[in-house]
C-alpha cells in the first residue's frame, strides 16, 4: 500500500538536504565550473574522479561508477540501507519520521536505549575531564605518559581516568538527575550491601571508551595502573554492550577499512590504539573474546579481507588459528601479520617504530601459507604418520580454494614440496576429501517433535546442555570439556551427536557455527541445540555453572565405567576366569579412586 505521508516525508528530507555539504563533511572537494571534484571515498585513488553536481543533486565516480543522490551517498558511506540513510538524515535535520503505531514494549525499549546512550556519553566525558582537567587525573596522566601515549591520542580516543574513590561518578550523576536504576543498568555502578546504596564500578583505572560502529559510546574498558588483577575491567553485558558483536575502534577505522580494502584485527585495546597512532587507521580490536562469526559479519560490511595480528605468544597463535577457522568459509580472504618479537603489536611499535610495523603489514602471510607453517611446526612431518596428519590438516584449507585453480595448483605444489611427497598424492588426497556435508548423523527424520519435549530431564541432561551452551559461545572450550569427559562419556545420545559434530568441525578447522548447522544434525539434535542456545546463562555465572556441569558429567561417566568393569568382573568370576576378573576389578577400583578426588 502506498503511504503518501511517507512520500511527503522523503521529499521533505531530500529538499532540505544539501548534497554538497553532506559530501564535503566526508570528502574534500574542489570546484571546477558547475561540478565539484575529489578523490572517491569508495575506492582507492590518487587523482580525483569523484564528482558532485549540486544543482542536479547527484554524485558520480568515473572510476568505480558509484553514483546517486544524497541518500545513496549516505547509505554507501555509512553502510546502511537507503531507508536508514533517509532516517539518519531526517534525524540530523530534525524532520519527524511519520510514526507507525508502536507497541508499549517498543516505546519502553527505545527509551531505555536512549537513556543508556545518554548516560554512557556523560560517563565518557566525566572520565575524560577527570583525566585532562582535574588533579584527580594525575595518576592516569602519569600512566599514559609512561606508555608513550600523547595528549593528542588521549583526545582522539577520548581516554579517561576513574579516580580512586567509591562514589565520584555515582554522586555526580545522581546530582545531575540520573536514577540509580539507570546507573545500575549501564553497569557504571554496582549495588552495595546495605539498602539501596550503589558504588562506582571503575576506580583508580584508566578508561577506554568503547563505541559501536557509528561512534556511539556503549561501554568502557578500565585498566589498572599496576600489575594487579583483573588487568582490565569491562562494562558488563547490557542491551548495548555485547562483546561478541563489538569491535573496538571500528567507528574510527571504518573509512580506512573501506579505502584500503581490509581490516587489521588485533587482540587488545592498547594494540589498536598504538597501531592507529602509527598512522595505520584500518585497525580494530576484539574485546578480549575470541573472534566470532558476528565479528566477521560486521567486518564484511566494510572489508574485502581481514589481516589478523594477534599476540606473538602461544595463546595468541592459537587464537589466530581459531579466528582463521571462523573466517574460513565466509568468502573474506585472510592474511596473518606475524609479530616476530615483543609480546604484541603495541610493544613491537614502541620498540621498533611505526615504519617497522608497516613493513610487517606488507609481509603479511596469506592464510594458506600461515596454516602450512603452523601445521609444519606442530606435526612431525618426517614420519609417515606425520605426513598423513599434515596432509589431513591442510585439506580443509586447500578445499576452500578449490574454485581458484591457479592458487590451488600453487599450494598443492608447496604442500607436496614441504612434505616431500609426490604432488599426485596431494591431488589424490584432495579428491577423496569431502567437506563434511554428508548427512552422517542425519537420521530418524520421522520422530515427531513431541518426543523431544517429553524427554525426561535429569541433572545429566541439564549438565550436557550447559556444556553445549558454553562451547557454542566459546568454541575454544570444547577441548577443555572433552579433556574431562570424552565424547563416549556424554550419556545423552542427542547431546553426544551435537558435541561429536562440533569436534569433527574443529578437527577440520571449520567453525561449527557457520554453514547451516541445522541441516547437518538430526532433528532432535537440532532442536536440542536451539534449546541450549536459547537458554543461555548469565555471563557472570557461566564459568561456575560450566564447571559444575562438567563435574556432574565426569562423575556420571566414571560411574558408568565403574559399573561396567565391576559387573564384567562378576561375570568373569562366574565363568571361572579368576585372572581376568582380577584385572577388571583392579580397573574398577582405580576408577573408584578417581571418583573420590
Ligand atoms: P592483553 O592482556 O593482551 O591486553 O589482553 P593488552 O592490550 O596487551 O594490555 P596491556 O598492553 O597490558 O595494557 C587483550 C585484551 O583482552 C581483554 C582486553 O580487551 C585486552 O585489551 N582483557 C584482558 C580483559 O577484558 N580483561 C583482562 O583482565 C585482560
Ligand atoms: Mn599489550
Amino acid at each position: 500500500m502506498r503511504d503518501t505521508r511517507m512520500d511527503e516525508f522523503v521529499d521533505q528530507v531530500r529538499s532540505r538536504s544539501d548534497l554538497l555539504q553532506v559530501v564535503q563533511s566526508y570528502v574534500p572537494l574542489k570546484r571546477k565550473g558547475s561540478r565539484y571534484w575529489g578523490c572517491c571515498p569508495f575506492h582507492h585513488e590518487k587523482t580525483p574522479s569523484f564528482s558532485v553536481v549540486p544543482d542536479k543533486g547527484f554524485f558520480y565516480c568515473f572510476g568505480c561508477h558509484a553514483g546517486g543522490d544524497v541518500f545513496k551517498f549516505l547509505s554507501l558511506i555509512e553502510n546502511v540501507t537507503y531507508f536508514e540513510a533517509i532516517k539518519m538524515q531526517a534525524e540530523k535535520l530534525g524532520v519527524p519520521v511519520p510514526a507507525r503505531q508502536r507497541t508499549q514494549k517498543e516505546i519502553e525499549e527505545d527509551r531505555e536505549i536512549a537513556d543508556l546512550r545518554k548516560v554512557n556519553t556523560m560517563a565518557r566525558d566525566f572520565y575524560h575531564n577527570c583525566l585532562t582537567m582535574t588533579r584527580l587525573g594525575t595518576p592516569g596522566k602519569t600512566y599514559f605518559a609512561g606508555r608513550g601515549i600523547t595528549d593528542a591520542t588521549i583526545d582522539e580516543f577520548q581516554l579517561g581516568f576513574a579516580p580512586a574513590a567509591w562514589d565520584k561518578l555515582s554522586d555526580a550523576f545522581q546530582k545531575r538527575g540520573v536514577t540509580k536504576e539507570l546507573l545500575l543498568k549501564s553497569g557504571l555502578v554496582l549495588a552495595g550491601k546495605q539498602g539501596n546504596s550503589v558504588y562506582d564500578r571503575f576506580r583508580n583505572r584508566v578508561i577506554i571508551p568503547i563505541a559501536d560502529e557509528r561512534g556511539r559510546v556503549v561501554g568502557f574498558g578500565g585498566r589498572v595502573l599496576d600489575d594487579s588483577t583483573p588487568k582490565y575491567l569491562n562494562t558488563p553485558e547490557t542491551i548495548l554492550f555485547n562483546k561478541r558483536k563489538l569491535l573496538f575502534g571500528l567507528d574510527r577505522a571504518r573509512q580506512a577499512i573501506q579505502q584500503s580494502g581490509y581490516a587489521i584485527v588485533v587482540e587488545g585495546y592498547m594494540d589498536a590504539i598504538s597501531v592507529f597512532d602509527a598512522g595505520i587507521h584500518n585497525v580494530v580490536a576484539s574485546l578480549g573474546t575470541a573472534f566470532t562469526p558476528d565479528h566477521a559479519r560486521l567486518l564484511r560490511r566494510y572489508a574485502k579481507g581481514i589481516y589478523f595480528c594477534y599476540d606473538s605468544d602461544e595463546a595468541g597463535q592459537n587464537a589466530t588459528i581459531r579466528a582463521l577457522s571462523i573466517v574460513n568459509g565466509t568468502e573474506l580472504p585472510v592474511h596473518v601479520i606475524v609479530v616476530p618479537d615483543g609480546k604484541d603489536p603495541d610493544e613491537y611499535i614502541r620498540k621498533h617504530g611505526a615504519d617497522a610495523f608497516r613493513a610487517l603489514v606488507k609481509q603479511a602471510q596469506p592464510l594458506l601459507d600461515y596454516r602450512l607453517q603452523y601445521v609444519l611446526r606442530h606435526v612431525a612431518v618426517d614420519t609417515l604418520a606425520g605426513k598423513r596428519q599434515a596432509m589431513q590438516d591442510m585439506m580443509p584449507v586447500l578445499a576452500s580454494v578449490r574454485g581458484n585453480t591457479a592458487v590451488l595448483s600453487e599450494y598443492k605444489k608447496k604442500l607436496a614440496k614441504l612434505l616431500y611427497v609426490d604432488e599426485e598424492i596431494v591431488t589424490e588426497t584432495l579428491r577423496h576429501y569431502h567437506e563434511p556435508s554428508e548427512p552422517v548423523m542425519r537420521q530418524r527424520q520421522d520422530v515427531p517433535q513431541r518426543h523431544i519435549l517429553k524427554k525426561e530431564e535429569n541433572a545429566q541432561t541439564r549438565a550436557g546442555r550447559t556444556i553445549i551452551q558454553t562451547v557454542w559461545q566459546n568454541p575454544e572450550m570444547l577441548a577443555h570439556a572433552l579433556a574431562s569427559v570424552p565424547l563416549q562419556g556424554i550419556g545423552d545420545p542427542v547431546q553426544r551427536e551435537i558435541l561429536t559434530y562440533f569436534a569433527q568441525c574443529q578437527k577440520e578447522g571449520r567453525s561449527f557455527r557457520e554453514g547451516g548447522i541445522e541441516t547437518k544434525l538430526s532433528e532432535e539434535a537440532s532442536a536440542e541445540l536451539s534449546r541450549a542456545i536459547a537458554e543461555s546463562i548469565d555471563d557472570q555465572d557461566q564459568t561456575r555453572v560450566y564447571m559444575d556441569s562438567l563435574a556432574i558429567l565426569e562423575k556420571a561417566y566414571l560411574n558408568a565405567r565403574y559399573i561396567y568393569h565391576s559387573s564384567k568382573a562378576a561375570s568373569l568370576l562366574e565363568a571361572g576366569d579368576v585372572e581376568g576378573a582380577r584385572k577388571e576389578l583392579d580397573l574398577a577400583n582405580k576408577i573408584n579412586e578417581a571418583k573420590r578426588v
